[in-house]
């Protein structure tokens, strides 16, 4: 039996698609790279704002016809619109074959092997709070990076965020095998880690705190970049600021929601901090590492959100000068608090405001893209580059993709290249010996 899965939202999901194919292929059932191929396809999916289910639902419909080609074909939907929506899924699409929530991918093969046996909708979204799939070792699909899930869950119930109630309470994998599994992607080849967990400076072991286990994955030979993602900017410690600073393969850059630059609005979301908490982490962060690349993430026109408390994120997005930001309009997320809220704004401002903040990025990553121009980074080559066969392209430690004269040998392995240019969102180099 071949199956196929597609995944859409974050990269816990990317993570939790090579955590099922483990699983799958653990009992022999082959996971195929070619839709045309598949007996069953698995959408893995995000339920982080109403746009993300509705692309998975025009997607799932476009299967369709090639369900009526081939009439065995089944079609099942894991992840957090698995989670949130249940058996709803099957009354919205009847060619829904099956529905298995994040805690319950290990009975994916079961339900998989019943469904040719018995024609009848299947659902499993039982809630396991102590899940974290221990014993099982991923299937990495990416090249030269890997994601290595460190907790599941998250307990911070921001007040717009779906997350908590569909991948349930925070839990920290073993330590010895977050350790086991990178020194093995390691040995694979992997060079590049990413520990993954919706907030992963709560990551708490036994003793080992996030600290202490960024310093165990520095020790660990057999890797040389270390990212992670997310952080929360209320518990990311001076610790971890100082431990980021001091082990070397912990790369310049860290990706920090700040979602606003207002104090009222950050109150009514629930996140702990103040702005002006949030400026002194950024502070700290380039004082401890003047090289670093922040990233962030805003949402724009929040419930009751006024001019006065949208243009305090403006101001403060201008004075941070992020590398990047991640903008979104706010999406009300069924049983979420905010939902709750009765002063929603209308979508023409919440638009137009997404647009603003849109268009003042860019301006700030075109610059802080120039900044780079003359500076010798390390670049860790992945592939040719697009637009040359004779260029080929990979990432600075501060996650700038890089494009610069070379041949193929230099694929997967790390060259100094000098900036010369910044093409759009495109560091351009030349080869230093
Ligand atoms: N755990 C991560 C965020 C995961 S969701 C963190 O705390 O940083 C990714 C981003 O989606 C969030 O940072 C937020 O900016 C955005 N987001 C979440 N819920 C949203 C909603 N209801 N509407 C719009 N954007 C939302
Ligand atoms: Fe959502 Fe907040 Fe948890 Fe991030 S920290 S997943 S935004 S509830
Ligand atoms: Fe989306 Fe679920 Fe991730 S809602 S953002 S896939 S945790």
């Amino acid at each position: 039996m071949n199956i196929y899965i597609e995944t859409y939202g974050c990269q816990m999901n990317v993570a939790d698609s090579e955590l099922v194919r483990s699983i799958l292929k653990s009992v022999k059932l082959s996971v195929v790279e070619d839709i045309a191929d598949a007996d069953v396809i698995i959408f893995n999916t995000c339920s982080v704002r109403q746009h993300a289910e509705d692309r998975v639902l025009g997607r799932i419909n476009n299967e369709m016809s090639r369900k009526r080609n081939k009439k065995n074909l089944k079609i099942g939907v894991i992840g957090c619109m698995a989670q949130r929506l249940d058996k709803k899924l099957n009354e919205m699409n009847s060619n829904i074959d099956f529905v298995v929530g994040v805690d319950q991918y290990k009975k994916l093969p079961e339900i998989i092997t019943d469904l040719f046996d018995e024609d009848d909708f299947k659902c499993n979204t039982l809630v396991d709070d102590k899940e974290i799939y221990k014993d099982i070792y991923p299937i990495h699909t990416g090249k030269f990076n890997a994601f290595v899930t460190i907790m599941r869950g998250c307990n911070n119930f921001c007040s717009y965020c779906i997350v908590p109630y569909t991948r349930g309470r925070e839990r920290s994998r073993l330590t010895a095998d977050i350790i086991n599994e990178i020194t093995k992607i390691g040995e694979k080849g992997f060079n590049d880690v990413t520990l993954l967990g919706q907030n992963v400076n709560s990551y708490n072991y036994k003793n080992v705190n996030f600290a202490e286990l960024l310093r165990r994955v520095n020790k660990i030979d057999s890797i040389k970049r270390i990212r992670f993602v997310t952080s929360h900017p209320k518990d990311l410690s001076d610790e971890v600021i100082q431990v980021m600073a001091e082990s070397e393969k912990v790369c310049e850059h860290l990706h920090l929601a700040m979602q606003s630059g207002d104090d009222e609005i950050l109150a009514k979301m629930n996140r702990g901090y103040t702005s002006q908490h949030f400026l002194n982490i950024t502070k700290k962060l380039r004082k401890a590492m003047p090289n670093i690349a922040i990233t962030t993430d805003i949402i724009a026109g929040f419930p009751g959100e006024t001019d006065e408390q949208f243009q305090k994120t403006y101001d403060l997005m201008k004075k941070i000068q992020f590398d990047y930001a991640f903008t979104f309009k706010y999406s009300p997320r069924t049983g979420t608090k905010a939902a709750e809220f009765i002063d929603h704004l209308p979508e023409e401002i919440r638009l137009a405001r997404l647009q603003k903040l849109i268009e003042l990025q860019q301006d700030i990553t075109t610059l802080k893209y120039k900044e780079q121009i003359g500076k010798i980074k390390e670049i860790y080559v992945e592939q040719v580059s697009k637009k040359s066969d004779k260029e080929m392209a990979g990432k600075s430690r501060d996650f700038k993709i890089t494009v610069f004269p070379g041949d193929r040998s230099l694929i997967g392995k790390f060259v100094k290249v000098k900036i010369t240019d910044a093409v759009g969102w495109t560091l351009k180099g030349e080869l230093i010996n």
